[in-house]
């Protein structure tokens, strides 16, 4: 099979770092112009002249804040007047970590604004060429644990299920214009995000950080934290024509971390 996305554009939040940063360059890999997006100009700027070009494509950047969704509305809205989208990945950084009984309900907005909002606006504008392309390909990075809510991520495992049936409410209605919208549910990838949980889990429990990661992996069938690498192969199937029949799913890629069927 020949994953072919030549001529495609793609846009992909979260992206100077870990799995955004690993879909955006399997993408681009595989031939389409790629917009990075994410917080810090100064990763950007260095993670765009890295990606290769050898098949005509174009990458940019797009500075954001995921935190600020006033900021981000304008900074987004701006962009799509001037640029359209065929492939869209929403991915942001993941919220605070914590358990239910310590956040807030200030906290739940915070989330919401971060995870579902973002995600909901920047799919409004993208759906404007996708429609009259009648081609789109929308992937939300999201996470297990809307299968298997995880005790100290309140916040995601609330909002993230919002995500997910929003997602499958528009992939009904999208198929006829050949938009596909799929969630993918993370499982442990080694990124920053994983290392910053780990710590704190560590300091929670007294022990040492690579304890933590040992009975991580232990939880996982296959034994080992995922390499980032493999969810951007995952990312350019579901972006690919070839997957043009699989839309509305929640897709895991956890090396068999989810227990249930
Ligand atoms: N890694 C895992 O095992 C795992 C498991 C389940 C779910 N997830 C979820 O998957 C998503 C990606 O995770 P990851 O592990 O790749 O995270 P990560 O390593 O922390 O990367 C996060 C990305 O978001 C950007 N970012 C951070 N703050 C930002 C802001 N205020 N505005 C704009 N961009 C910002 C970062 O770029 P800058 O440095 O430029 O700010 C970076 O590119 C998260 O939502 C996470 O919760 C991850």
């Amino acid at each position: 099979m020949n994953i072919s996305l030549k001529k495609r554009k793609a846009l992909v939040g979260g992206s100077s770092g870990g799995i955004g940063k690993a879909i955006a360059q399997q993408l681009a890999e595989s031939g389409a112009s790629v917009t990075l997006m994410s917080h810090s100009e100064e990763k950007l700027n260095h993670i765009v002249n890295d990606l290769p070009t050898d098949q005509g494509q174009q990458h940019q950047y797009l500075a954001v804040d995921f935190n600020n969704f006033k900021d981000y509305k304008q900074v987004i809205s701006t962009y799509f007047e001037n640029n359209t989208v065929d492939i869209l990945v929403n991915n942001t950084q993941g919220p605070a970590a914590g358990s239910a009984l310590e956040k807030k309900v200030d906290d739940y907005q915070t989330a919401f604004d971060l995870l579902f909002k973002t995600v909901v606006f920047t799919t409004e504008l993208a759906l404007q060429s996708m429609t009259e392309n009648n081609w789109g390909r929308i992937i939300n990075v999201a996470s297990v644990s809307v299968k298997e809510p995880l005790s100290y991520l309140a916040l995601s495992n609330s909002i993230r299920a919002a995500v997910v049936t929003w997602a499958k409410s528009l992939a009904t209605d999208v198929g006829k214009h050949n938009i596909t919208v799929n969630n993918v549910l993370t499982g442990y990838f080694d990124t920053d995000r994983i290392a910053q949980l780990n710590a704190k889990k560590a300091e929670q429990l007294g022990i040492e950080q690579s304890q933590v990661r040992k009975e991580m992996e232990s939880r996982v069938a296959v034994q080992r934290i995922g390499d980032p690498k493999e969810y951007g192969y995952l990312a350019a199937f579901l972006a690919s024509d070839n997957a043009a029949y699989i839309t509305g799913t929640n897709i895991p890629i956890d090396g068999g971390l989810l227990k249930s069927l």
